[in-house]
């Protein structure tokens, strides 16, 4: 605003309501229409191009990297009844499980795991598990004729095995689910055996 400008009343009137005439000033023109390009700048940079990722992406980026340097740690996992059991006790890497699960997983089977599209994995009512290791195999293979997606080809072998064994851990949650148990009642896990749990 200029030294001279006076506070001038427009010579209109609207219900009786009168305005001074006191235009937003350059500064705030200025600012506003720098983030207008800025937003352009940031979005080509960000999202649209090769060069940078969002920190969202690139944070995501940095967890599989150290995943996959972690993974030379404990070598190819078997998908067995004792790999389970160890990695079903191992909080750190029954965690790497549980985060496969949320990315991967909560579409179908919900957030908690009671059941959405796909069948409750907190109860005692199974369709395609008999055992333990029947797990990672439904996973690694898939159900139902692709309803249940097949996660060998998108899932690195160990992931397949730490999120089974995640799975596997929540049975005994019991979660009342939408779908009501669904398929049969089949014998504890081993370990629940041993420690005499359902
Ligand atoms: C597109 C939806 C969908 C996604 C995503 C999905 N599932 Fe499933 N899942 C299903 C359906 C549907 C079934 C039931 C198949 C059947 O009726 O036999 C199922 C069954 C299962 C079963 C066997 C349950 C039983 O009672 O036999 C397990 C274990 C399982 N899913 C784990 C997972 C895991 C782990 C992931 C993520 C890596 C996953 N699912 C992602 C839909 C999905």
């Amino acid at each position: 605003m200029a030294a001279n400008d006076k506070d001038v009343v427009r010579d209109h009137e609207y219900d009786g309501i009168k305005e001074y005439d006191n235009p937003t000033p350059g500064w705030w023109n200025f600012i506003f229409f720098a983030t207008f390009v800025f937003s352009i700048w940031y979005f080509l940079y960000y999202h649209a191009s090769t060069i940078s990722t969002s920190v969202a992406q690139g944070f995501e980026n940095d967890v599989t990297d150290d995943l996959k340097k972690r993974f030379s740690t404990i070598g190819d996992l078997k998908q067995d009844e004792p790999t389970l059991i160890k990695y079903m006790a191992n909080a750190e890497w029954k965690s790497v499980g549980a985060s496969v699960f949320k990315t991967n997983c909560v579409s179908c089977h919900g957030p908690d795991a009671a059941g959405q599209v796909g069948p409750n994995l907190t109860d005692d009512n199974w369709k395609n598990v008999q055992q333990l290791a029947d797990i990672p195999k439904v996973i690694a293979n898939g159900a139902a004729a692709g309803a249940m997606p097949a996660w060998k080809t998108r899932l690195h072998p160990n992931e397949v095995v730490l999120v089974a064994a995640y799975v596997a851990s929540l049975r005994g949650k019991n979660l009342p689910g939408p779908r009501g148990p669904e398929g049969a009642k089949i014998p504890p896990w081993p370990l629940q055996a041993a420690a005499g749990k359902p």
